[in-house]
């Protein structure tokens, strides 16, 4: 009988549409997160303008990979997460001088390379858990500056 192959790839269905919502969530978590404390930082490297448009940047890449998440669009979803990894190589993305803050970037950057192949190979899913996956270290970079720049 063909339908054990339905079963199969139907057994996700609900998540299909809450792991959008849920990445959403924590999207929107992490942009209020970097909102807490915005301390002033000595002598930053770049012009604070210049890095808060740039960072704020990352919102439209995000916007693009939810919006290709909630609607299947696997080109939409791999755009976003290249413009995501491309702009953590950027000078504007190096606002820290630190091996941590290093190893944040690259943590970010292998997340986001993971969403593009699940993108890649349109498993929609794995898209989803590897979306949840980036969304986590937008917060855990953000708390680790603010940590940071707090100071002893
Ligand atoms: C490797 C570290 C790192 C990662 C990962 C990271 N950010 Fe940031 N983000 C920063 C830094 C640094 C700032 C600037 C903080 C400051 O102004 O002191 C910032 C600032 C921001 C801001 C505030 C901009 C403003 O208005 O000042 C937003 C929004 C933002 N990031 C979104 C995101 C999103 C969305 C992601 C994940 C898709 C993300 N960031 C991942 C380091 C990171």
């Amino acid at each position: 009988m063909p339908s054990s192959r339905k079963a199969t790839t139907r057994t996700w269905g609900w998540t299909d549409r809450a792991w959008p919502l849920a990445a959403g969530g924590l999207l929107l978590a992490a942009t209020l997160a970097m909102r807490g404390g915005t301390p002033a930082a000595e002598e930053p490297a770049v012009a604070a303008d210049k890095v808060a448009a740039f960072m704020r940047a990352k919102l439209d890449h995000s916007r693009l990979v939810l919006e290709g998440l909630a609607v299947a669009d696997f080109d939409l979803i791999d755009r976003g997460a290249h413009d995501l990894a491309l702009a953590s190589q950027a000078s504007s993305w190096q606002v820290l001088q630190t091996a941590d803050y290093a190893r944040h970037s690259d943590e970010f950057r292998r997340s986001c390379n993971g969403l593009r192949a699940a993108a890649k190979a349109r498993n929609l899913d794995g898209a989803a858990l590897a979306w949840m996956e980036v969304t986590m270290k937008c917060i855990q970079c953000h708390k680790y500056v603010r940590d940071t720049e707090r100071g002893p």
